[in-house]
Parts: structure tokens; C-alpha cells; sequence
């Protein structure tokens, strides 16, 4: 993308301060879904990207990173799977476990959400990187079902809480706007 697009993407993404509490400034896709130039302009990179990949399989992270990957799923005419905070999936899953900024939180996949295809190729996907601590449960979950974790994707990547050295360590990550 040029400075030009990736300034558009980020005009079209509004900050909301004190949510969910005070002091955090909330980055708001919302804006950025329902402007359909920005939004076509975003999945059109992806896509460009991504075809090249050969990819069996693209995974978003609950919530956001469904609306996206399941958009690029469909773009490269494969499979989506859903990666999910616990207790939502019904069939049996593995989980795990992370740390949040107070207290612990779980993420989910189905066992045979690869179709148990060992080495499927797959991409991880969600709108925002923080402290990377979602990504790197999820990375987890994905090598622990036998598939072939490439890349892990994020549209936004908050620099200032080192979440992308985080997730550097086992998966490449790229992300399209760094902030
Ligand atoms: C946000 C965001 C990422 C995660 C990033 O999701 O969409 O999934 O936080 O934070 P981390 O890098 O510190 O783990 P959230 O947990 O707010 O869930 P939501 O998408 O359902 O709102
Ligand atoms: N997830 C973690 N931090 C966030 C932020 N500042 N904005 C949106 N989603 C987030």
C-alpha cells in the first residue's frame, strides 16, 4: 500500500477515548467497515497478498477478526475457521489459556476444524494487535490441531506494547498499519 492508501485506512478508523475504561483510547473499525471505499481498498490488499500464498485455510480471532477473514476467505475461495473465546463452540475443541491485562482469559478451535488435514496451510487474522497476548494463544491452538501456521495478520498493530516481537518469536507476522 502506498502512504497514501494506508493514510486513507487510517482516517477511516476512529478513535474512541476512555473505552472500555479510562485512559485506553479505543481503535473503532466500525468506521472503517461501513466505508465501502476503505474497506474494499483494505480487502483488495489482502487479497493481492495473500493469492500468493497457496493457503488452504484462513482463521480469525472472536470478534473482529471474523468480519475480515472471513471477507478474505471468501476472496481466495477457501475455508474460514473460527477461532473462539471459550465456551461458544459446540463440537470438541482444544484450548488455551492467556493472560490479560487483570486476570486470564481462553481461546478455542475445533479439533477437526482443519478437516485433521495435517500441514494445512493457514493464515491468522484479526483487525488489532496489542500485547500480542490473543495472537500468541491462538498461534498455539492452530500448531496444536497439526496445521501449518504461515503468517498472522493484523490491520492495526499498536507498537507501543511490543506485541508483534511477541508473536516474531514462532510466526511471521505483518501488519498494515503500525501506530
Ligand atoms: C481485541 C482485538 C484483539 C485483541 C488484541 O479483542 O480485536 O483480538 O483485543 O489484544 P491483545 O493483543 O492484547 O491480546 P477483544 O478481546 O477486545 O474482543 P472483541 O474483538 O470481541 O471485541
Ligand atoms: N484491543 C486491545 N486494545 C485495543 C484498543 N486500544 N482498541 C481496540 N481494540 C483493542
Amino acid at each position: 500500500l502506498t502512504q497514501e492508501e494506508k493514510q486513507i485506512l487510517l482516517n477511516a478508523i476512529r478513535d474512541v477515548q476512555d473505552f472500555p475504561k479510562e485512559g485506553i483510547v479505543f481503535k473503532d473499525i466500525t468506521t472503517l467497515l461501513n466505508d465501502k471505499n476503505a474497506f474494499s481498498l483494505l480487502m483488495n490488499h489482502l487479497e493481492k497478498r495473500y493469492k500468493e500464498y497457496n493457503l488452504d485455510y484462513v482463521a480469525g480471532i472472536d470478534s473482529r477478526g471474523f468480519i475480515f477473514g472471513a471477507a478474505l476467505a471468501d476472496r481466495l475461495n477457501i475455508g474460514f475457521v473460527p477461532v473462539r473465546k471459550k465456551g461458544k463452540l459446540p463440537s470438541t475443541t482444544v484450548c488455551e489459556k492467556y493472560e490479560l491485562e487483570y486476570g486470564f482469559d481462553e481461546v478455542e478451535i475445533h479439533l477437526d476444524a482443519f478437516h485433521g488435514k495435517t500441514d494445512a496451510k493457514v493464515l491468522l487474522i484479526d483487525d488489532l494487535l496489542a500485547t500480542g497476548g490473543t495472537a500468541n494463544a491462538s498461534a498455539k491452538l492452530i500448531k496444536n490441531v497439526k496445521a501449518n501456521l504461515v503468517e498472522a495478520c493484523f490491520l492495526l498493530n499498536l507498537t507501543f506494547l511490543n506485541g508483534k516481537q511477541r508473536v516474531e518469536q514462532h510466526t511471521p507476522v505483518y501488519t498494515i498499519l503500525d501506530v
